[in-house]
Formats: structure tokens, C-alpha cells, sequence
């Protein structure tokens, strides 16, 4: 295996328009974001992945890209992101931008130009089908439905035709067959490269294949199979020409998202070490280890914590020799970590047991904004507080539903969660912004905060910093980066337990998932000393160790080998 400076970082995911308003507009920035470049320094951050800032009419906010090459007023100018390349560079972080392949904003002039006209030179450029007659009605080329809800097809009144879309109506997929549209967006991101940026996070990798246009039979009516366009054999062709002809050119980290419940195999496919394709890819099986689905209340939310582990095991094992894996426990599209994984009634223990739990493991870690402070989970009551348009479309989609059951449905997993601004201090709209922000900032603001959070040395924030310190500390940097892991005691229910080793040192990360108090016999090692706990002590008497509610504690033990 190679080293590479990528899987020596410490990665954080920043979504532009939530982390913070530096010219009062209610809209985060890119000033905002070089503003706080100390700020993330201080936490120990040398990798940054932010989210599109792209020119976009924002339906998707900013995923519907209108012109690769600028950057939008909402966000700021190409000098704002110049600055920060030039201070991020001197402060050692590396900067990767979010690469969007899969589609373009309806209104990029590739996709003007080609619904104007059947015969139209970028006709090509998107996916363009006659609609079919059933029971003599015109109905889209094939039953297949889009994540953001109904078909994955639009009809163009233009034409007359439909074009595929498997996010919004204005979200067009782009043609990837077409080798015009690959060398165009090999374009784009040597065009980035050459700027400074040091990689790209490749948003919807896995999609850019579609299997023949043939109705799913997987259900009735509009069907979300998203097996039709997800994880299909041309998409490998497309990765080794993007490697071939953009990313081995330059030093770069390419992780994907690859949704579409991408399987092990698959995961390697795209990501092995000998596969000239991307560095790693985000997966989301541990994403949704809990009964979130089968609730009507967040009383009854249950982290299945035996499935999180065995989802640990097997993704860390499968690509021990084979291959890199990020280490994240959300994103900008997935609840927040506390209201999801997390115990509100043991806030702290719970916030820094999860980190300490996940970031030790072999891989590169990606916090998301605002977990370092143990964010949560928007209180929603109102469909007018939502903006996300998988959000709005879902539910609109929800009629038969009574409002209460409606706002249930929606909220609980609604990616406006991870989304309200960053809390800053206690002031007004959290420190965000002096005016009111686009999306409301969450109430609990004044008790979960940045500022107090570095106020106060015992806060979730300073145990991520001594997480991210633990990593890195000249002594034990190879073995948390490149030591083995093994995780042990698989059946038990409550904790989860793993070590990490090489042929000098050994540590094991034990980790209370419970909020009841265990006894946990260790006799089967030797303790040399506590590296991290998150508590102020540790209790073990006659090698039996007291793990209180979310107890979380990092023992080196000498190694017999
Ligand atoms: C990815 C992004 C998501 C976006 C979608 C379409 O899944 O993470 O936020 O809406 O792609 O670009
Ligand atoms: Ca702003």
C-alpha cells in the first residue's frame, strides 16, 4: 500500500450556505468560510470538503449546477474562494470541492441548448426519450421514479419529449455515454486543479450508467428501483477515464458518493487500491442502523447497535488490505448525529463516546459542521419550515395523511436537519448572521454553541480536538492511520469494542453504548495507561472494568507478540 496524505487527515464537510453569513444576508458565504479557517485549524481540520458554491438557480441548493466555472452571487466571487485556497494553504489544509457529474441545473446553457430542438448539437449532451402510449395514454419511457419523488422522467414541451431526471425536474442527467460530455467535465475539473483545489468529493458517482430503458417490476405505478441507474458497469469505464485523463495527473483525493446501496464488492470496484479509480467512497450502510422507519415518536428511536457493528466489521475488514474508507457518521443529507445515534438525557457522555467510537477506526475521518458542538435535529411543527425540495416534494406526496402525521413523516428524516445554520454563540440567530437566516436556526441555540463549547474545557468540541490530537501524536500516528483493526466480542449487544495494532503498539477503543451501568471484564489484557476517556476517571478493579452510561475509553495495552 501506498501512503498517501489523504489518509493522514482529518477531514470536515462544510455546506456554504449553513456555516456562516459574513455581509449579513441571511445566506452563509464564502468570506464566511475563510473567516473561520483559524477556527478550524484550532480543531485540528487540514482537510475541508465544501459543498457546491457553483453559479445555480438553487432549487437543490446549489447541486443544480448553471455554470461550473463561476461562483454564485449567494456565495460570494472566485476571489473569496481564491483566498481561501491561499489561506488554507498556508494554515496546511487541503481543500476538495464537491464535483457534480451526474447532472446540470436545467438552466446550464448545455441543457438551453439542447431541448431547443431534436437536432440540436447538445441534444446528445442529455437523456432524451419518446413518452409510450398504455391503455391509450402517453405515459415517460419507463415506470422508473427519482429520489426526490415522482418520475425520473420530465416532459419537455419543446420536443415533446421526456428527459431523465433522478433528482428534481430542474436536475437534468447529463449523457455519460456521450465522450463529448466526459471530455467537457474533464474539463471542468482540470480547470479546478489548475486553480489549487486538491480533489473533489464526486456527488452521485454511482449513477452515471443507466440500465436499457425496460419498466421496473418491482412494484406498481412509479417505482423508486434505483438498481436501473446505480452502480452499473459503464460507470467504471467513465471512473478510469476521469482517473486516466484528470485525477492521476495531479495529486489528488477523489472520494464518491455512492449511493444506491453500492455492496462491498462494489465499494472496492470503484475504490480499491488497484483499481485506478477514486481514493475511497462514502457508503451509508452504518448511516441507518436504527428503527428511525418504524417510529411515530422519537422516544421509541433505538440504535440497533449489533447491525452498527457488524456494518463496522465488515466494511473495515473487506478493505483492510484492499482499499481506504472515510469515517463519517453524516452528512448534509442525513439527520444529525445526536437526534439520531445520540441520548439527549447523557448529552455529552453520548457525543463524545460516538466520536471516540468512529474516529479511531482505520480510515480518513469527515466531521460534518456542527457535530463538533453535538448539534441536533430541527424541532419542525410547520411545513412552512422546511426549504429542502426532497422535503417539500415528499410532503406534498403525503396527502393522506393528517398534518401532525404529515410533518412526522417528513421531519424525521428531512435533510433540512443537518442543515440550519451553525450556532456560534448565544446571540441572536446564533452568531450566523445578524438578520434572519434562510432556514431557522435551531431554538436550542443558546445551550449548544461554538463559543461555549471553547469556553468550556470539558465540552464535546475538546474531546473531538483530543481525538483528532490522539491521531496525530508523532507516537501513535502509524499505528490510529495505519494499524490494523480487529474488533472483538461481536455479540454483545451494548458495546462495541475494537483494537487497533501494529507490530510496536496496541490500543484498545472500548465504547458503552448503553445508558445503564456495566461491568466489562478485561482480563484479557494487559494495561499499560487510559489515552482517552470521557470521563474524569476510570474505574477498574480485578482487570473488571466500570463502564458508565456511554462510557468511552481508549487503553493502551502492552503487546505480547
Ligand atoms: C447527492 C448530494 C445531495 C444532492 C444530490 C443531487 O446525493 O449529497 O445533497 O441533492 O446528490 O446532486
Ligand atoms: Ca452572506
Amino acid at each position: 500500500m501506498t501512503k498517501k496524505w489523504w489518509m493522514e487527515s482529518v477531514g470536515y464537510q462544510i455546506y456554504p450556505k449553513s456555516f456562516y453569513d459574513s455581509n449579513n444576508d441571511g445566506i452563509g458565504d464564502l468570506k464566511g468560510i475563510y473567516e473561520k479557517l483559524p477556527y478550524l485549524k484550532k480543531l485540528g481540520i487540514d482537510l475541508i470538503w465544501i459543498c457546491p458554491f457553483y453559479d445555480s438557480p438553487m432549487d437543490d441548493n446549489g447541486y443544480d449546477v448553471r455554470n461550473f466555472f463561476e461562483v454564485s452571487k449567494d456565495f460570494g466571487t472566485l476571489e473569496d474562494f481564491k483566498m481561501i485556497l491561499k489561506r488554507a494553504q498556508e494554515l496546511n489544509i487541503k481543500i476538495i470541492l464537491d464535483f457534480v457529474l451526474n447532472h446540470t441545473s436545467d438552466e446550464h446553457p448545455w441543457f438551453i441548448e439542447s431541448r431547443s430542438s431534436i437536432d440540436n448539437n447538445k441534444r446528445d449532451y442529455y437523456i432524451w426519450e419518446q413518452g409510450k402510449i398504455k391503455d391509450g395514454k402517453e405515459v415517460p419511457p419507463t415506470n422508473w421514479g427519482s429520489f426526490f419523488g415522482g418520475s425520473a422522467w420530465e416532459k419537455d414541451e419543446i420536443t415533446n419529449m421526456y428527459y431523465m431526471k433522478i433528482f428534481s425536474n430542474k436536475m437534468p442527467d447529463l449523457n455519460w455515454s456521450n465522450a463529448e460530455v466526459r471530455n467537457e467535465m474533464i474539463k471542468v475539473g482540470k480547470w479546478w486543479l489548475d486553480l489549487g483545489v486538491d480533489g473533489f468529493r464526486i456527488d452521485a458517482v454511482s449513477h452515471l450508467d443507466r440500465a436499457p430503458f425496460e419498466d421496473s417490476k418491482n412494484g406498481e405505478g412509479i417505482v423508486l428501483d434505483w438498481h436501473k441507474f446505480s452502480n452499473l458497469p459503464r460507470v467504471h469505464e467513465y471512473l478510469k477515464e476521469m482517473n486516466k485523463e484528470l485525477f492521476s495527473k495531479y495529486d489528488v483525493l477523489a472520494i464518491g458518493e455512492v449511493g444506491g446501496e453500492a455492496p462491498i464488492d462494489s465499494a472496492l470496484s470503484y475504490s480499491g487500491f488497484d483499481q485506478n479509480e477514486l481514493s475511497m467512497v462514502f457508503n451509508f450502510d452504518h448511516n441507518w442502523c436504527n428503527n428511525l422507519h418504524e417510529i411515530s415518536n422519537y422516544q421509541d428511536l433505538k440504535t440497533d447497535v449489533l447491525r452498527l457493528k457488524s456494518v463496522f466489521n465488515k466494511w473495515q475488514t473487506a478493505f483492510s488490505e484492499k482499499g481506504w474508507l472515510p469515517l463519517n457518521w453524516l452528512n448534509h443529507d442525513q439527520p444529525r448525529l445526536m437526534s439520531h445515534y445520540g441520548d439527549l438525557k447523557f448529552f455529552n457522555e453520548s457525543a463524545k463516546m460516538l466520536a471516540t467510537a468512529l474516529y479511531l477506526m482505520r480510515g480518513t475521518p469527515f466531521i460534518y459542521q456542527g457535530e463538533e458542538i453535538g448539534m441536533t435535529n430541527y424541532p419542525f411543527t410547520n411545513f412552512k419550515e422546511f426549504r429542502d425540495v426532497s422535503s417539500i416534494n415528499f410532503y406534498n406526496s403525503l396527502d393522506h395523511l393528517n398534518e401532525q402525521e404529515r410533518i412526522w413523516e417528513v421531519k424525521k428524516t428531512s435533510r433540512d436537519n443537518p442543515r440550519t445554520p451553525i450556532q456560534w454563540n448565544d446571540s441572536k440567530y446564533a452568531g450566523f448572521s445578524n438578520v434572519e437566516p434562510w432556514i431557522n436556526v435551531n431554538p436550542n441555540y443558546k445551550d449548544i454553541n461554538v463559543k461555549s463549547n471553547l469556553e468550556n474545557k470539558d465540552s464535546i468540541w475538546h474531546h473531538y480536538k483530543k481525538i483528532i490530537e490522539l491521531r496525530k501524536k508523532s507516537i501513535y500516528k502509524e499505528l490510529f492511520i495505519y494499524g490494523e483493526y480487529k474488533q472483538t466480542d461481536l455479540i454483545n449487544p451494548n458495546i462495541y469494542i475494537y483494537e487497533r495494532f501494529n507490530e510496536n503498539k496496541k490500543v484498545v477503543v472500548i465504547n458503552s453504548f448503553s445508558n445503564e451501568t456495566i461491568n466489562y471484564n478485561i482480563s484479557n489484557y494487559n494495561l499499560k495507561q487510559v489515552l482517552l476517556s470521557n470521563y474524569q476517571d476510570t474505574i477498574i478493579k480485578n482487570k473488571i472494568i466500570t463502564l458508565r452510561p456511554y462510557e468511552s475509553l481508549v487503553l493502551e495495552v502492552f503487546n505480547h507478540e
